[in-house]
């Protein structure tokens, strides 16, 4: 079956995330450029201006600088890839408002790429700004069934999402039934273990720590998610091991870095971790409401930012599974 590039599927609009967001306030237009450069401002400015916008715009800036941030490293490692190259179809589970797969769609442009995400505003943000010939973007719930998407994908690409879903075996038992046979499922997604900076930005670490403890005591969400996959995937038998093996894994089972897929140094990496540092925190915090000290992170991110040297391994897991013949 070749896949429908066009069709709506239903969704719940049930997460954490989602509760937060009005969709009708915000338009799916530019993002707010002054958050993109919040370097301009002073601290005093910079936190006054993180604390008074909507968390909508918050994260509608954070996945372009994001994007921006990871994309050239991580592209790095997946575009010579044997099963990177011989893939046509991509689909990505969870694309926000698309702005790293149109990265991705302009990058490969004998690629076809789907993107669904299941809120509505990033959607339209993603329709809006980011489609291409060769990319389009739907609304869709990465843990229902959608009947539409069955052998639809060569790759299946869950990044940064599955560690904000209530169940992501069931994402992944669905993206088994998505994808052709012997397609793949790519997992790129943080690691907080294997972070490491040439300057400790403690605010972040701290903040990460207690939003790891609040998903595990609140059931929404993992960031150990895929340590705890790739464990699973070692087992000889369990169902993700019947629908899955592994082929590359840049991490250890305990997080140690076998090799670093995404490595940020140079002026303009300073500048996007500046930004990235002070949007992620402001992020953690209105998701998981936990404290952070965004005075310190200023501080911080700013001597990063000043000193040449400075460099960055950003903790990124990249997880290649193939699917298992005859297993659907
Ligand atoms: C951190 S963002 C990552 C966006 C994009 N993948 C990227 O790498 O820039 C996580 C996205 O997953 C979406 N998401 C969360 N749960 C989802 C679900 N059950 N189905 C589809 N998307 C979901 C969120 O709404 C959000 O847009």
């Amino acid at each position: 079956m070749d896949i429908s590039y066009t069709t709506v599927a239903n969704t719940n609009y049930n997460s954490l995330i989602a509760s937060q967001l009005k969709v009708d306030e915000i338009s799916a237009e530019e993002p707010n450029m002054s958050l993109s450069n919040l370097i301009e401002y002073d601290k005093a400015g910079c936190l006054e201006l993180l604390e008074k916008t909507d968390t909508a715009e918050l994260w509608d800036v954070f996945l372009e600088v994001q994007a921006k941030l990871f994309f050239d490293s991580e592209v790095q490692w997946i575009a010579n890839a044997d099963w990177w190259q011989s893939s046509k179809r991509i689909l990505e589970v969870g694309c926000g408002n698309g702005a790293y797969l149109a990265k991705l769609a302009d990058r490969f442009q004998g690629k076809k790429f789907l993107g669904i995400e299941k809120l509505p505003l990033s959607v339209a943000q993603a329709q809006e700004r980011n489609s291409r010939d060769n990319v389009i973007f739907r609304e869709g719930d990465a843990e229902v069934f959608d009947p539409q998407l069955i052998e639809s994908a060569d790759i299946i690409l869950f990044r940064l999402v599955l560690q904000h879903l209530n169940d992501p075996m069931i994402a992944l038992k669905e993206a088994a039934r998505y994808l052709s046979s012997n397609g793949y499922v790519l997992i790129i997604d943080a690691c907080d273990k294997a972070r490491k900076t040439s300057h400790p930005i403690t605010a972040i670490d701290e903040a990460l720590v207690l939003a790891a403890e609040s998903q595990l005591k609140k059931g929404n969400g993992n960031r150990r998610i895929t340590l705890d996959l790739l464990q699973t995937l070692e087992e000889e038998k369990s169902p993700l091991s019947d629908l899955y093996g592994v082929v590359f894994s840049n991490l250890g089972l305990e997080g140690n870095i076998l090799c670093e897929v995404a490595r940020t140094q140079g002026a303009r990496a300073r500048e996007l971790y500046f930004n990235y540092g002070l949007l992620f925190l402001t992020l953690v915090h209105r998701t998981y409401q936990v404290p952070v000290n965004l005075d310190k992170a200023y501080d911080e991110l700013q001597s990063y930012r000043e000193d040449e040297g400075a460099c960055s391994s950003m903790g990124m897991h990249l997880l290649v599974l193939k699917k298992k013949n005859n297993t659907i």
